[in-house]
């Protein structure tokens, strides 16, 4: 069903259209509604986390399988109404790292519906760094169950536009601002585990997960068959551009002799990072370090779709800090294929 949406700019706007833009925002969600905005990581689809009603929309705006359960966004410390049993370290987390792109699994209160949570007894907690984002969240009484703004199995979204691509007809109003300065998904942690366990990398990496945890458990190998099966949503094939993508990986100098200097596919799309490359093509994309493929790597693949590229040769990382969180998703979308540069 086609629903109408609200669109509203907020860098076309002065701080008063602000005001009464969040306002409108906030009587939606209040009103039972959903709202697409943006955050740090990626843009999130928000509906009031207690409304069952309105988290079904969410889970229907998607196309999103119901066992995959929502993260809730807060604004402010006022965690009692939502989880319960919180331990020390997660204190130390959310004093360390929030607001920011790190959420963690808590045992849920009573209050907090089960279709949020997909039938668990933990809720996933996530305060996004950016300000407007907050100042929604606030203006819609505090607790915003969301997904990433994208359509089930497509990158999450990082832009204002591709947001409106996915959801037009789909939500009652899409916020936009600037790009998603992460890129990618936030960092989740599971606190409700004797050790911690990492479920999904991000940005918040596991060095500095280390420094207030001390250990984590996590894993360094990811493929769509090898899931953790307490992220449930882990399982659905994600991030996936229509391009066939495969990672090329070897070390530096065989990269650069890959995407440097070896005669080009003109067919195939070429991804590569690299500080001190000068090498122009309009099939080679480069990025200069980690951050920036982070930021618009789900970007470039949808723009690749658009594009009409069957295939898309990516240039492997370190999976190092941030490198962790990138190879994870880049994986995903290649679906593990891999080309072993000798
Ligand atoms: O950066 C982000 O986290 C973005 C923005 C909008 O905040 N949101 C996001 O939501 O990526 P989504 O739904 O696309 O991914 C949430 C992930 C899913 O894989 C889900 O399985 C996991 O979080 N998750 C949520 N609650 C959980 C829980 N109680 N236990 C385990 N995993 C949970
Ligand atoms: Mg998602």
């Amino acid at each position: 069903m086609e629903i109408r949406t609200l669109k509203a700019d907020l860098n076309l706007m002065d701080e008063k259209e602000y005001e009464s833009t969040m306002r409108k925002a906030g009587n939606i969600i209040k009103n039972g509604g959903i709202v697409a905005f943006p955050t740090e990581t990626v843009y999130g689809l928000g509906a009031d986390a207690f409304n069952e009603e309105a988290v079904k929309k969410i889970f229907i705006a998607k196309g999103r399988p119901s066992d995959n359960p929502l993260i809730i966004h807060v604004a402010d410390m006022d965690l009692e109404k939502v989880c319960k049993n919180i331990p020390q370290k997660a204190y130390e987390l959310m004093k360390r790292f929030w607001p920011g792109p790190l959420t963690i699994i808590l045992e849920k209160t009573a209050e907090v519906p089960y279709v949020t949570t997909a039938s668990l007894d933990t809720v996933g907690i996530r305060m996004p760094e950016t300000q407007c984002a907050r100042d929604f969240i606030k203006a819609s009484g505090g607790y915003i169950a969301a997904p990433s703004a994208n359509i089930s199995g497509r990158p999450s979204p990082t832009s204002y536009e591709t947001c409106i691509r996915d959801l037009d007809g789909k939500c009652d109003m899409i916020i936009g601002k600037d790009n998603s300065r992460v890129g990618l998904e936030s960092t989740i942690i599971d606190m409700t585990t004797e050790v911690p366990v990492l479920l999904r990398p991000g940005a918040i990496t596991v060095e500095m997960l280390n420094e207030v945890l001390g250990e984590i458990r996590y894993r360094t190998k990811v493929s769509s068959q090898d899931e953790i099966p307490k992220a449930p949503g882990m399982k659905y094939r994600h991030y996936s551009p229509d391009a066939d993508v495969t990672i090329v990986k070897g070390d530096r100098k065989s990269l650069r002799k890959f995407f440097e200097n070896t005669e080009k596919d003109k067919d195939v799309l070429y991804i590569y990072i690299d500080p001190d490359c000068i090498r122009k093509e309009s099939n080679l994309i480069i990025f200069r370090d980690i951050e920036e493929a982070s930021s618009r790597i789900f970007e470039t693949f949808r723009w690749a779709d658009d594009k009409g590229y069957k295939k898309i040769m990516l240039s492997g990382t370190s999976e190092k800090g941030l490198g962790l969180a990138f190879m994870n998703r880049v994986m995903k979308a290649a679906g593990g294929k891999e080309l072993e540069l000798k």
